[in-house]
Order: structure tokens, then C-alpha cells, then sequence
């Protein structure tokens, strides 16, 4: 395995990181470790979803992992939830969650994804961006698979957002009227009770897909 470590990546690291042998060994203690680090992202990523999406309608998790984003979405009266990941060991903790219709292994990088075009009414990507070595092309398959008028809701780190030219990415979608920018929050606390990561922050973006 990689001496990297998740916290320290570049986007060049990112080619080299075995993301599937490190959730491997992650995912036993996924959910004990995120919650001692204060870990709030799949709360605050459902919360903004549910200003914009009915629970009725069909939602994707992309990089769902142990299905905390799916269990948020099933406290808040979605039931009509998918997931995908590339770990096998994390999808098989999500499966106990008992909140999602299907869970598929799945990287986010190689397209398409096994799913019809518009399909889905949002897609959640919460925590995961920062392992995804070209954003552009998974935002394109996002875009493929939401219906006009629905909505992505995603995460970056801060510093990664900037240093992988998030705005600009976004911007060209924008310009090439793919996405609309709903809202995207400053920089708020990402892992505040872990040691050595009191200062990163995380920034959440919700964007509309437009197909006119
Ligand atoms: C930090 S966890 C976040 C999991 C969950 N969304 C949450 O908020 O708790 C990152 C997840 O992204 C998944 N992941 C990383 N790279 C991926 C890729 N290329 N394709 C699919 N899943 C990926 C990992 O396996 C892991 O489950």
C-alpha cells in the first residue's frame, strides 16, 4: 500500500493511491473514527437537499461508503435511494444500513455509470471529491444522470477546492449551460475534533442541472 496519507494528497498523488485497499482496511472503524472527529458532512449535505428535493424522488449517493448519507436520507423520508462506491467492504457496511434500494461497486471514475439518463432527481457526493482525480469528467456523468431541474449536492476540502480549480471547473459548466450554482457555502469546520485537522474546512455546493 501507499505510504500516503488521505490528508496529505495532491491531485497527482491521487493517481497512485490504492483508494480501494485503504477503505478496506478503513471500513470496520469508519464510522466510530468519523464520528470522534466530528465528522458532519452527511448531515449538513442532507439537510440542503431537502430545501430542494421531494422525498419521493429517486436519489443517487455517489461515494456513498458506509451509508451514513443514506441513513440521514432515510430519516428524512427518502426511500427511493441508490448507492455506489468502489469498496466493496464499505458498500457492505452500507447494506446494513438497510436505507438503499440497490448498492452497486462502482468507480466514479470510469463512465458510464449502470444507470439510464436522467434517472435520478439529485445526486449526493459527500466527502469524496477529494479523492476523485478529475472532477470534470464525473460532474459530466452527474449531469447525464439527473433530470432537468434537479440538483447535485456535493463536498470539497477547501484547500483542495482551490488548488484543483473547483470555481473554474464549475464555471465552465455553467458557461456551457450544463449547471446552475444554487448556493455554495463558505468554508465551515470539517473534522474538528481530530487531532492534527482542527483547521481544515470544507466547502458545500449545491447546483442545479440544467438541460434546456
Ligand atoms: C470519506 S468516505 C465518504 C463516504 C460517505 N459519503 C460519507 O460521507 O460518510 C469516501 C468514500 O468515497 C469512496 N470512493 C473514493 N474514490 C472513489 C471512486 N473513484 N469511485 C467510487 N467511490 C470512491 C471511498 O471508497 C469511500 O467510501
Amino acid at each position: 500500500m501507499s505510504d500516503l496519507k488521505l490528508s496529505d494528497l495532491t491531485q497527482t498523488d491521487l493517481n497512485k493511491l490504492d483508494v480501494v485497499e485503504r477503505y478496506t482496511h478503513f471500513a470496520p472503524v469508519y464510522n466510530q473514527s468519523v464520528n470522534d472527529w466530528g465528522y458532519q458532512c452527511y448531515r449538513t449535505a442532507t439537510d440542503a437537499l431537502q430545501h430542494y428535493v421531494a422525498t419521493e424522488q429517486a436519489i443517487l449517493d455517489a461515494g456513498c461508503g458506509t451509508g451514513l448519507v443514506g441513513q440521514a436520507l432515510k430519516e428524512r423520508g427518502y426511500h427511493q435511494v441508490s448507492g455506489i462506491d468502489i469498496s466493496a467492504e464499505m458498500l457492505n457496511q452500507a447494506e446494513t444500513v438497510g436505507a438503499y434500494q440497490q448498492l452497486l461497486l462502482q468507480d466514479l471514475s470510469k463512465t458510464p455509470y449502470p444507470f439510464e439518463t436522467n434517472q435520478f432527481s439529485a445526486i449526493t457526493c459527500v466527502g469524496v471529491f477529494s479523492l476523485i482525480a478529475n472532477p470534470s469528467h464525473v460532474l459530466q456523468e452527474f449531469c447525464r444522470l439527473v433530470r432537468p431541474q434537479g440538483y447535485l449536492v456535493f463536498t470539497q476540502q477547501e484547500t483542495l477546492f482551490e488548488q484543483y480549480g473547483y470555481a473554474e471547473i464549475l464555471q465552465d459548466f455553467e458557461q456551457r449551460g450544463e449547471l446552475r450554482c444554487e448556493s455554495i457555502s463558505e468554508p465551515v469546520a470539517y473534522l474538528p475534533h481530530r487531532a492534527g485537522h482542527q483547521d481544515r474546512k470544507v466547502i458545500y455546493c449545491v447546483y442545479q442541472v440544467i438541460k434546456d
